[in-house]
């Protein structure tokens, strides 16, 4: 009865490779009806812890005629008051925390890029629940015990850093704590310290990327196999063109702070196919964001989101803001999906009647040959009309003819797939400004 040693820790899983049972935790084995009873409790829990200890949803829900006592059902929800963004600002910083100053060990708080910041608090409950979901994204992505993950998401205020560096420690990983910036040094040390797996926003990624070729080192040559990328929207596009200059598996992580952080949901590697919505903790919803009905399953709408086991900040159907629709579950078949988040209602742009969102462009770019994956959008005034100048990087090797070639077929692709007219500058090389962490996009230069 000899069995082979252990040499270092086990590879990613292939594509449609299932995760061994033994690494599943007890909620991923649970039947769609055992989760449905599970989160019908909590969510009665949850409404009630509410209801009880913070203020504005005492109000709330006062309004709006309803008690926690009037869930029955997990359909019952949408009797009930939705959150905003707004109500965080308006109880700025602490307002909305359900449990006494003393019992929360930690906050974070949003970057605050479109308005004031909002703060986010947890109880030693939460951030241990926060790790748990973490540490199965992790999983779900390939991770494994022994592996080494190089963080790169800024450490801080911002949720992703900590965030990802709880759950890959609760995951039996070896953190490698890099955070955001100092792009030389993380290429050196991913090549000194051999993770297997690194946690980045794609944006960083692509100036990781860049700063591999500068250095003249094959990012191929390097130990990645897996990358968990979020944070802000991706595309398909997007993954082709990391997984291919890499060699690694990419895949996708969602979460928010107001949710949690990172870990909300997570793309399982083995199908690649949208997000696992770790729905024991997190129940989702989609709703028409104008007439705010709650959509069927398959529908695109604004996502929301109700905690199920939060003590510090519950959040009772609170609005994202972000695009997607849900799915039924594939690979951890009792969690329904979500599909990759097309963007933020938000980063909508209505040009000239037409609605556009960044990642339309993203993949018209990525599609195109002769030019790097770095683009930015600008949004100006000519006349009384609005205008849209897509700026994108040639690449170092492309020439004048190939250069314009892109340009026009970068103005027909946006006109075919999107619908509108828009104006496309092939700009030479290094000259658009790199991510350090999420990218904006859009440069709105109206009315400036
Ligand atoms: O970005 C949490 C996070 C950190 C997620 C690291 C994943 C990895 P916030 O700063 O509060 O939290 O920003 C949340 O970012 O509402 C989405 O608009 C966007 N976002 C996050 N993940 C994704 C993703 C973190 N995978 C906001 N795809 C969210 C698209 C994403 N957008």
């Amino acid at each position: 009865m000899s069995s082979e040693p252990t040499t270092g820790p086990a590879p990613a899983p292939r594509r449609g490779e299932p995760l061994p049972h033994d690494l599943l935790d007890d909620a991923e084995r649970l039947s769609r009806d055992q989760l449905a009873e599970l989160q019908l409790d909590r969510l009665r829990a949850t409404l009630r812890h509410a209801y009880e200890n913070v203020e504005l949803y005492r109000k709330k829900f006062d309004a709006a005629k309803v008690t926690p006592d009037d869930c029955r059902s997990l359909a019952d929800l949408a009797r009930f008051p939705f959150t905003t963004k707004a109500d965080l600002r308006d109880t700025y910083p602490y307002g909305m925390f359900a449990v006494p100053m003393e019992d929360v060990r930690r906050v974070h708080a949003s970057s605050g890029t479109t308005g004031r910041a909002t703060v986010v608090g947890y109880t030693d409950n939460d951030l241990s629940m926060w790790a748990d979901v973490v540490a199965r994204s992790i999983r779900a992505a390939g991770g494994r015990p022994g592996h080494k993950v190089h963080i790169s998401y800024g450490y801080g205020l911002f949720t992703g850093g900590l965030g990802a560096h709880y759950g890959a420690e609760r995951a039996g990983c070896t953190v490698i704590p890099a955070s955001g910036g100092m792009t030389a040094r993380q290429v050196q040390i991913i090549q000194d310290f051999r993770p297997e797996i690194i946690m980045v926003t794609p944006s960083y990624m692509l100036t990781l990327l860049d700063e591999f070729e500068r250095q003249g080192v094959d990012p191929r040559s390097t130990s990645l196999k897996v990358g968990i990328f979020g944070a802000e929207p991706w595309t398909e596009e997007m993954r082709r063109e990391i997984e291919e200059r890499v060699g690694i598996h990419a895949v996708d992580i969602y979460g928010l702070s107001e949710v949690i952080g990172p870990g909300v949901a997570q793309e399982c590697v083995e199908t690649k196919d949208g997000l696992h919505v770790w729905e024991d903790h997190f129940y989702p919803e989609v709703v028409d964001p104008l007439t705010d009905a709650v959509l069927p399953e398959g529908e695109e709408g604004e996502i929301v989101f109700t905690s199920l086991t939060k003590e510090a900040l519950p959040v009772i159907r609170y609005r994202t803001r972000d695009l997607s629709r849900l799915l039924p579950g594939t690979a951890r078949p009792a969690f329904r999906r979500m599909r990759k988040v097309t963007g933020r209602c938000d980063d909508m742009i209505i040009l000239r009647g037409v609605n556009v969102f960044p990642t339309q462009i993203e993949e018209i770019v990525l599609r195109t040959p002769g030019v790097a994956p770095h683009f930015q959008i600008q949004l100006s005034e000519r006349g009384r009309m609005d205008h849209m100048t897509v700026r994108v990087e040639a690449r170092p090797d492309a020439g004048p003819e190939v250069r314009e070639a892109a340009a026009r077929a970068i103005v027909q692709g946006v006109k075919d797939g999107v619908g509108v007219t828009v104006e496309v500058e092939v700009v030479a090389p290094e000259t658009l400004e790199r991510s350090l962490g999420k990218i904006r996009r859009v440069r709105d230069l109206r009315g400036a």
